[in-house]
């Protein structure tokens, strides 16, 4: 369908009144509250203005326009809800024959090869997998837990998957491109063979990846088997479980963190609907991102064991610089939260929740962690040292004070001493605890969306300007889309231009906050400034290390001279 005939329907159509239709309104201010549809929600969330056009839940993010509030309220397709909202105002569609065939996206169609693949192994266990089900059951899995995690079977074939989704037509392309497949001499054969299936879900619910679990010891290969990194997966992006246990984890607000699949089935499948599995990794950055949007509190249930340990502490650290609170569940050695609630039952699993030490207690009491106090005080400074909320640091130098029972005000000094340097590991210290330092890039993806400065925006910047990863996101989408973005009338429409959620969500968010006054150029010029700096750090960083280099001393005075003539709209600001 046409962009402008589309962008036309959707004019005709106020988001409020399309929104109150299905669901009740009250107003607020300039715009209208409800409660959000797409979680579970007590209060009224989501917020409709009318002058924007768009909706935005503040709780669970989901945010769009108005049809795609239809498209997603009532699970149908784009089109379809163009439709329906065509219908609504009067408006007739043609119904071009040629042209309504929809292309789909590489992405799209990836999701799609996942899906079917996804259909195919739960119906393999449905069909053949009656001693895999018996399996299930013994360790503990309900047939609710296998039903609402779409776990799996895959057959003892190396061409089971192969034929069956050459059978949907699928091309050679996409099913190499997917991941799922090895090849040899003999040309592509099934990764997953003879094994327990569970697909990996993003936070929307889309299977975008497989683990897959050996079923007897017997068999070749490694306990477990991942599909690959692809375009629609990156590992230690996702969290396990966590489509379902999102809301739970909201409403209870925390989160009990576990290493596997099992664990986490265990727990799920005992009643513990606000768990997470990380898939045994630590913690990463982006899954904490992603869980903040729902609690702030995490009850860490790692292996008992030393490598559980390490594990647990190392994102617990990373937690914490995050801003969270947590706790540390203690499991005796040699068990998983899986083989402890088979031997002990949900009862003293809950006297182990209660029991869970606060991190910096655990951290300065427990006999498990082998390193010296003064190492552990150190690596808590150098946390400390990455977060940018003073009345947080605060707390947290309060804390470790007397759990280690040192002076607050050595903690100080230490703090000073573990500051970290220029020349040290810039990329890892700008990135992710001092986002709230990055509003430049947010403002400009703001002034350039509401005032139409997409071209501006593309000519002075490309995407190695932005820090902040969904800022970055952001641009790379408009430079893709930039003929049809650059086509749009108003804000809300950009939404029209793309299928993925998640950027459909964080363009809602810019969408719905209002303009600063602040010329676009002057945020433009401080993202400039500050890779300016950040070229002048690395440089000065490797003279350090060749100090008779001529051609570093060169490029140093080049960007000084570039750094000055940005000039003085830039106001003093450093990169920490
Ligand atoms: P069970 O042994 O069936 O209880 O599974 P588990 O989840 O308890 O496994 P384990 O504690 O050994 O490992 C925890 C997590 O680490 C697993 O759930 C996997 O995500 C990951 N993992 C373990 N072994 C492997 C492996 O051999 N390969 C890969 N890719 N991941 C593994
Ligand atoms: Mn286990």
């Amino acid at each position: 369908m046409d962009q402008a005939l589309i962008e036309e329907i959707r004019q005709a159509n106020n988001i409020v009144d399309v929104v109150g239709s299905y669901i009740p309104l009250k107003r607020s201010g300039s715009s209208f509250k409800a409660q959000c549809p797409f979680h579970d929600d007590s209060h009224p969330s989501m917020m409709i203005s009318d002058k924007k056009q768009i909706f935005k839940c503040f709780v669970c993010g989901k945010g769009g326009n108005a049809i795609t509030f239809v498209q997603e309220y009532e699970h149908i397709s784009f089109i379809e809800a163009v439709k329906k909202l065509a219908e609504r105002a009067g408006i007739t569609v043609a119904e071009e024959k040629k042209k309504t065939k929809v292309i789909k996206t590489k992405n799209q169609l990836m999701l799609q090869v996942y899906d079917d693949a996804k259909r195919y192994f739960v119906n393999n266990l449905n069909k053949f997998g009656e001693e895999v089900i018996v399996y299930l059951e013994k360790r503990g899995i309900t047939r609710d837990a296998i039903k609402n995690y779409d776990i799996g079977y895959a057959l003892d074939s190396f061409n089971g998957l192969k034929n069956h989704l050459l059978n949907k037509h699928y091309g050679a392309d996409i099913l190499k491109a997917s991941g799922l497949f090895g090849s040899n001499n003999n040309g592509h054969y099934d990764l997953f063979r003879e094994r327990l299936i569970f697909p990996i879900h993003s936070s929307s619910g889309k299977v975008v990846a497989f683990g897959g679990r050996k079923l007897n010891e017997e068999q070749m290969g490694g306990k477990y088997i991942n599909s690959p990194t692809t375009d629609i997966y990156t590992k230690g992006k996702e969290l396990y479980g966590f489509f379902l246990t999102k809301f739970d984890i909201g409403k209870m607000d925390y989160a009990i963190i576990c290493e596997g699949y099992m664990d986490f089935l265990r727990l799920y499948s005992t009643g513990y609907t606000n768990s997470v599995a990380s898939l045994g990794t630590a913690l990463t950055d982006d899954q904490l991102k992603i869980l903040k949007q729902f609690t702030k509190k995490l009850y860490m249930a790692y292996d008992g064991d030393d490598a559980g340990m390490k594990a647990a502490l190392r994102g617990s650290l990373i937690a914490l610089g995050f801003g969270y609170k947590v706790n540390i569940i203690e499991l005796p050695e040699g068990e998983d939260p899986d083989s402890y609630l088979l031997k002990f039952g949900k009862e003293s699993f809950d006297g182990l929740i209660d029991k869970a030490l606060p991190f910096i207690d655990f951290y300065s009491s427990s006999p498990k962690i082998k390193l010296d106090k003064k190492t552990r005080i150190d690596e808590l400074l150098q946390v400390l040292n990455t977060i940018s909320d003073e009345i947080a640091k605060d707390l947290l130098v309060k804390e470790i004070s007397e759990s280690f029972k040192v002076k607050e005000s050595s903690i100080r000094v230490g703090l000073k001493k573990n500051r970290p340097r220029f020349r040290t590991d810039v990329k890892k210290s700008r990135e992710p605890f001092s986002v709230s330092k990055y509003t430049e890039e947010k403002f400009v993806l703001i002034l350039a969306i509401h005032s139409k400065l997409y071209e501006h925006i593309l000519e002075e910047l490309d995407e190695t300007y932005f820090y902040v990863e969904k800022y970055k996101r952001l641009f790379k989408f408009i430079e893709k889309n930039y003929e049809r973005v650059i086509e749009i009338s108003t804000p809300s429409a950009i939404l029209n231009l793309t299928e993925d959620e998640d950027i459909r969500n964080e363009l809602s968010e810019l969408i719905y906050e209002d303009s600063p006054s602040t010329d676009i150029d002057k945020f433009i010029t401080e993202m400039k400034h500050r890779k300016l700096l950040e070229e002048l750090i690395i440089v000065s960083d490797q003279l350090l290390q060749s100090p008779d280099n001529q051609e570093l001393y060169k490029k140093k005075k080049e960007i000084r001279t570039q750094i000055r003539l940005l000039g003085a709209q830039v106001i003093g600001k450093t990169l920490h």
